[in-house]
């Protein structure tokens, strides 16, 4: 049986923080799904989940053992659904911690056989949040190196068009 793992975000957008993250979760299983949640647009995402998945996919060819999907309702019905056994979240600072340790004890009181395993990026982004790469991009600055080229390129054509 393959280890399979699922990396669920909203991911609006990919940062290089979070591709750390699904290099450093590759080392420890043997497939991952990365998993963006389809968020209502109502909820004030900057991009669909359709450009949020295609961005993902554009920086990650190749990768083997890595797929792509979107999901709608609850995180561990579809954990359960791909027959995976771990979610994987990032912890950058002890700012995340009690978020993620609410939702990952949620987590686990809705499918206990379902363990969140939280992975570090590393510490060259650990300032580095979607959130700030939107405001700073917003407001005309670069942010070269911290998203990869096709996000830098989607975020510039978002910001021109408004
Ligand atoms: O990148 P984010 O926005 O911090 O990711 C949050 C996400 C998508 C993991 C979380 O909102 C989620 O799991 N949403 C799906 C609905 C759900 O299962 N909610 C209960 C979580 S305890």
């Amino acid at each position: 049986m393959p280890r399979r793992a699922v990396y669920p975000g909203s991911f609006d957008p990919l940062t290089n923080g979070h591709l750390d993250l699904i290099e450093r979760s590759l080392r420890l299983f043997d497939e991952l799904i990365v998993a963006v949640v389809s968020n209502p647009e109502k909820r004030g995402s900057l991009f669909t989940t359709a450009e949020r998945v295609e961005m993902i996919r554009e920086a990650t060819e190749g990768r083997k053992g890595l797929q792509i999907m979107s999901f709608d309702g609850l995180l561990v019905d579809f954990v359960a659904r791909v027959g995976a056994r771990a979610i994987i979240r990032g912890l950058r600072a002890v700012s995340d911690f009690e978020y993620e340790f609410q939702m990952a004890l949620m987590n686990r009181h809705l499918r206990e056989e379902i363990e969140t395993v939280f992975l570090m990026p590393h510490e060259a982004y650990s300032y580095l949040s979607s959130r700030l790469v939107k405001e700073v991009a917003s407001l005309g600055a670069s942010v070269t190196g911290l998203v990869p080229p096709g996000v830098e390129k989607r975020l510039a054509e978002k910001f021109a068009r408004r």
